[in-house]
């Protein structure tokens, strides 16, 4: 099964890298380079080397796990590896892991020497249904989430989800915020299907990843420089970055996909309270997140922090703040700007609906 997206495929691979080992033999790479963190190293390329015999010689280099490090030193000791072992042009890099691996590897490759060749092979469930797709990369900045980086698509997405029966129950939880987003902004089918839910499934998430990379994928189509219709793919994220930052570096550090979700339900009461969000869906959602996540309370000087971050998002222009929100289910809304007052109040309605 693949997908065609913008200029490459999304290949849906069986438990084997049949369409991997084949686009490596399409090419004649000059060297071939696999970016992993730790856990990757560990749990993925055991299981990557035995299906692509032919890669046992490539070069590979591993980099600490976790957002903290999707940084500019990081980015740095990649380049100085890439550079002290004779990288090209026709060199290619294998990013073997999660969003970080991705984002960052998609980012040291289209800047080195302008622009090397690579493919995303995604280790997590979130990256597996979003990250890996797309064609966004970059590193967090000076504590601002993707700050700098580029718009570069891959060559070649190969997705497997064999990956996923080592990866925690908390990450594969994590993963489901990107995936219940993909629901809510492009897929009434799916979102049905997550409403009738007791429990998120841990296994069999095969038809979950392929619907939400099917949605992500034909906005991309549309809008592959995030001109227009690609901002929808950013709703619950200008609320959910600004957490995320806020707690990376304390001890209840929260995932990527988990500030997501509490980022969306705060930007549902901020659709409720601009009257742009049917007060049907923005609960049922909200009560959605509710039981199946840990949704915490903030207090005011957390909101105030919260809004100073959300000054600094990428959407903002001419100083306003800028959302992407829903009306309803698959009916996407984008370029709304909100004041800090209105941000206040939807947090304030977000604390309100937890009790
Ligand atoms: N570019 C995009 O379009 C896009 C979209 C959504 C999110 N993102 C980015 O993705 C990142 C989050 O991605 P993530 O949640 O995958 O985080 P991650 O890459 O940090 O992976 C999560 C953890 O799982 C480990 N891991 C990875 N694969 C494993 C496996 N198979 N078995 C065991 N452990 C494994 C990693 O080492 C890490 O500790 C964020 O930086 C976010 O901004 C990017």
């Amino acid at each position: 099964m693949k997908l065609n997206s913008a200029g490459y495929f999304v290949y849906f691979e069986k438990n084997d890298f049949n369409h991997l080992n084949h686009f490596l033999k399409e090419h004649s790479f000059s060297n071939i380079f696999i970016l992993c963190d730790k856990n990757t190293q560990k749990y993925c390329l055991p299981l990557f080397f035995k299906e692509n015999k032919v890669l046992k010689g490539a070069n590979v280099f591993s980099i600490s796990s976790g957002e903290k490090h999707k940084t500019l030193d990081t980015a740095l000791t990649c380049w100085n590896f890439l550079l002290n072992n004779n990288a090209d042009k026709n060199s290619l890099l294998i990013c073997l892991g999660g969003g970080v691996v991705c984002d960052l590897g998609g980012f040291i490759a289209s800047t080195f020497k302008r622009g090397m060749h690579f493919v995303n092979v995604p280790t997590t469930l979130l990256a597996t249904a979003d990250a890996s797709v797309g064609g966004k990369n970059g590193i967090d900045f000076n504590g601002y989430k993707n700050l700098i980086g580029t718009i570069t698509q891959p060559e070649g997405v190969f997705i497997n989800d064999f990956f996923l029966k080592t990866l925690p129950v908390r990450h594969i939880k994590n993963g489901f915020a990107e995936i219940v987003k993909a629901a809510l902004i492009g897929d009434k089918k799916l979102w049905k299907k997550f409403l009738s839910l007791s429990k998120l499934p841990e296994t069999n998430l095969t038809s979950f990843i392929h619907d939400s990379v099917s949605v992500k994928n034909k906005v991309v189509l549309k809008d592959p420089t995030e001109k227009n219709i690609r901002k929808i793919l950013n709703f619950g994220h200008t609320a959910g970055h600004a957490i995320e930052t806020h707690f990376l570096d304390k001890k209840n550090s929260l995932l990527h996909g988990e500030a997501i979700a509490i980022g969306i339900c705060v930007e549902l009461c901020l659709g409720k309270i601009l009257t742009l969000t049917s007060p049907k869906i923005a609960m049922e959602a909200f009560l959605f997140f509710k039981k199946h996540y840990i949704l915490q309370f903030f207090s005011e000087k957390e909101i105030e922090i919260f809004i100073g971050l959300m000054q600094h998002d990428k959407k903002n222009k001419n100083g306003e703040l800028n959302f992407a929100l829903i009306e309803d289910v698959a009916k996407p809304l984008i370029n709304i700007s909100a004041s800090a007052q209105d941000i206040k109040e939807a947090f304030t309605l977000y604390n309100n609906l937890l009790v």
